[in-house]
C-alpha cells in the first residue's frame, strides 16, 4: 500500500512536534557487518540532511527508551535457520514479549538483509515489521528484503526511507539541509569497497595441513599496498571468486550455447561473453526458488511447475539442496533457453568473506587469510566451493584477486591491552586469532591470553603449530588447549577442554576476561556454548537459567563475542 499517506499529518505542528520528527532512531542487528555499515550510511544520510540520529546496535539501545522514539529505522540480518544476529536477539526478545510497549505514535521502516537460497528469507526483518505494526506504529516506507546482491536494494530505500522522513510533518526538512553540519575532512577512507573491490597480489599461497590430511586449508598473503585499505584484528576480507572453468564448460555445452555469444553482464548496459559471465559475473552453484521460478516462466517446464506447486516446500528444498544450475539444465532439459534467457535468472556472483588472519601493524600493506578448501559429493557429482577451491587450486603467486575489507565491530579486541582473552576457535576458525596476537605482540599489551584450539589429527592438522608455539614461548599466548578429535577412540573437542579447565576458565572470568569464539556455527558454537553455561552452572553457582542470563549480559557488554559462520 502507500504507507506514508496513512501517517496522521498534523496541520500545525507544535515546536516539539518539529524538533521530534528531525530525530531518527537506526537500530542495526549486523552479524557479518553488512546492516552495520548500511546502518553508519543511512545515518550520514539523514544526519546531511539536518536529522538527529541516534545510531546503534540492537544490544546497546535500552529498549525503555522505545516510547520516546518516533522515528525508528530497522536494518536487520537473517541468518541459519531463520536466525536473529547474536546483537539483535535481546531488542527481538523484548519487542515480542509482553514488556513491549504499545507503539501508536512510533513510525518505522525495515530493510532486512537475507539470502533466498534459505527457506527462511530475511524472517527477522519479516518478524520485526510485523510486530512493530501490532504494536500499533505506522510504516514510512513498506519493508524491503533484500538478497545477498543488496547494494541496489538498499541504496533504494535509504532515498526512499529519506525522502519520506524529509516530507512529513516539518515542512522545513528540505531547508534544514543548509544547517548541514561541516565536514570533518578527516576521512581517509579507501577508494576501494564492495562495489569497487581492489585487486590484491597473492604473495604467498601454502597449504597448512601436512600430507595424508582429509582436509586442505590455504594460508593466503595479500597485498593492500596501494589501496589504503585499512583493517583491524577481527575483521573480514571479502573476496570475488571465479567459478570452476570446468563447471562454466560443461554447462556450456550441456545446452549447446555458443561460449563467445555475448549477453548481458550484471551491470545494466555492459555486455560480456558467455563465458566470461558465467566465470567471473554470475552465481552458478546454488539454486534458489526465485531462480526456479524465472526458469519456469522461461521454459513453461512442467517439471519446475510441479516442484514449485504450493504445499510442496519440502520437496523444493529437498531438491535445490546440493544441487546446482547444471543440474538443473539437466534434470529439466532447459536445452531451448537462450543464454541471455539463462543469465537473467542468476544472481550476481557474491563475494565471500573470510575472517583476516593478520595485524597491518605486524605487517603493514598485506592481509592474511585461512581458506579451507570446501569438496564434497552430493547427488551423484563431485562439488567445489566456489571461493575456497578457486584460492586453493588456481591462485597463483602474483595473480590479483578483487577485495575488499568488512569491518566488524561485533568482534574486536578489548580497549584495554591489560583485558585477558579467552580465544576459542577449533578449525579455520583460529584465523582472527593469530591477528589478535600478532596485534597484541606488536603494542605490548600485557594482558593475558587463553586459546583453545582443535581439528582432526595432531600430526596434519594443527594450522599455525610453530607460531604458536613461538607466541607461548615469548609469553604473547599465555596458555593453549588442544582438541585432536580423530587421534583417540573417544572424539574430543575444544569444549571438553574447556569443562576440563572450568575452574580456570571461571577465575578468568571473575577477572573480567572477554570470551571470543569463531568458527562453525551450527554445532561448535552450539556446544561451546552450553559449556560455558555449564562452567558458570558449577563453578558460580548459578542455576541453568541465570547462567543463560549470565551470558546475555556478557555478550550485552561485549565480553562475549562471536564470529560464526
Ligand atoms: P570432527 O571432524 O572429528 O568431528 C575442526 O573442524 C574441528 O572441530 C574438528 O576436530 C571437528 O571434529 C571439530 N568439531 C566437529 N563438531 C564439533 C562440535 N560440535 N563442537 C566442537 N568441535 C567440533
Amino acid at each position: 500500500g502507500a504507507p506514508v499517506g496513512s501517517v496522521p499529518i498534523a496541520a500545525v505542528p507544535t515546536a516539539a512536534e518539529t524538533a521530534a520528527s528531525k530525530e531518527v532512531t537506526v537500530l542495526f542487528g549486523s552479524q557479518t557487518g553488512n546492516c552495520h555499515g548500511l546502518a553508519k550510511k543511512t545515518s550520514k544520510k539523514l544526519e546531511e540532511r539536518g536529522f538527529q540520529v541516534t545510531l546503534s546496535s540492537m544490544n546497546d539501545f535500552k529498549p525503555n527508551s522505545l516510547k520516546k522514539v518516533k522515528n525508528l529505522l530497522i536494518l536487520v540480518s537473517t541468518h541459519g535457520e531463520g536466525d536473529a544476529p547474536d546483537n539483535a536477539v535481546s531488542f527481538y526478545e523484548f519487542l515480542h514479549s509482553k514488556r513491549a510497549p504499545e507503539l501508536a505514535d512510533l513510525r518505522f521502516a525495515v530493510l532486512a538483509l537475507g539470502d533466498t537460497s534459505y527457506e527462511f528469507f530475511c524472517q527477522t526483518g519479516k518478524d520485526f515489521d510485523k510486530r512493530l505494526e501490532e504494536l500499533g506504529a505506522k510504516r514510512l516506507i513498506p519493508r524491503v528484503d533484500c538478497d545477498v546482491d543488496f547494494g541496489e536494494l538498499a541504496a533504494d530505500w535509504m532515498n526512499r526511507v529519506t525522502e519520506t522522513l524529509g516530507e512529513s510533518k516539518s515542512g522545513g526538512a528540505s531547508s534544514a539541509a543548509a544547517g548541514l553540519p561541516a565536514q570533518t575532512g578527516t576521512d581517509t577512507e579507501s577508494d576501494y569497497s564492495r562495489s569497487n573491490p581492489f585487486r590484491a597480489e597473492v604473495l604467498e599461497n601454502l597449504n597448512l595441513n601436512g600430507r595424508g590430511s582429509d582436509r586442505e586449508t590455504r594460508h593466503l598473503e595479500l597485498s593492500l599496498e596501494g589501496s589504503n585499505l585499512q583493517y583491524e584484528p577481527g575483521d573480514s576480507l571479502g573476496v570475488y571468486p571465479e567459478n570452476d572453468p570446468r563447471l562454466v564448460d560443461e554447462l556450456i555445452e550441456a545446452v549447446g550455447w555458443n561460449a563467445e555469444e555475448t549477453v548481458p553482464s550484471p551491470k545494466a548496459s555492459e555486455t560480456v561473453t558467455l563465458r566470461e559471465a558465467l566465470l567471473r559475473h554470475y552465481e552458478i552453484t546454488v539454486l534458489t526458488k526465485p531462480l526456479l521460478v524465472k526458469a519456469q516462466e522461461l521454459t513453461s517446464s512442467a517439471g519446475i511447475g510441479e516442484l514449485l506447486a504450493s504445499g510442496r516446500e519440502s520437496e523444493l528444498r529437498a531438491y535445490i539442496a546440493g544441487r546446482d544450475t547444471l543440474d538443473l539444465v539437466q534434470d529439466y532439459s532447459l536445452k531451448g533457453l537462450s543464454a541471455s534467457d539463462f543469465v537473467s535468472m542468476l544472481r550476481k556472483i557474491p563475494p565471500r568473506l573470510y575472517s583476516i588472519a593478520s595485524s597491518s601493524k605486524a605487517s603493514p600493506d598485506e592481509v592474511h587469510v585461512t581458506v579451507r578448501a570446501v569438496r564434497y559429493e552430493s547427488n551423484g557429482r563431485n562439488r567445489y566451493g566456489v571461493c575456497s577451491v578457486h584460492l586453493a587450486e588456481r591462485a597463483e603467486t602474483g595473480d590479483t584477486l578483487p577485495v575488499f575489507i568488512q569491518h566488524n565491530p561485533n568482534f574486536k579486541l578489548p580497549e584495554s591491552p591489560d583485558t585477558p582473552i579467552i580465544m576459542i576457535g577449533p578449525g579455520t576458525g583460529v584465523a582472527p586469532y593469530r591477528a589478535f596476537l600478532a596485534e597484541r605482540e606488536e603494542t605490548g599489551a600485557e594482558g593475558k591470553t587463553w586459546l583453545f584450539y582443535g581439528d582432526q589429527h595432531f600430526a596434519t592438522d594443527f594450522l599455525y603449530q610453530i607460531e604458536w608455539q613461538r607466541l607461548l614461548k615469548d609469553g604473547v599466548l599465555t596458555r593453549m588447549d588442544v582438541a585432536f578429535s580423530r587421534d583417540t577412540d573417544k572424539k574430543v573437542y575444544v569444549q571438553h577442554r574447556m569443562l576440563e579447565k572450568s575452574r580456570e576458565l571461571y577465575a578468568w572470568l571473575q577477572e573480567g576476561a572477554v570470551v571470543y569464539v569463531c568458527g562453525d556455527e551450527k554445532k561448535m558454537a552450539h556446544d561451546v556454548h552450553a559449556a560455558l553455561a555449564t562452567i558458570l552452572e558449577q563453578e558460580g553457582n548459578l542455576s541453568p537459567e541465570e547462567a543463560e542470563q549470565y551470558l546475555i549480559r556478557m555478550q550485552q557488554q561485549k565480553r562475549y563475542q562471536r564470529d560464526v559462520y
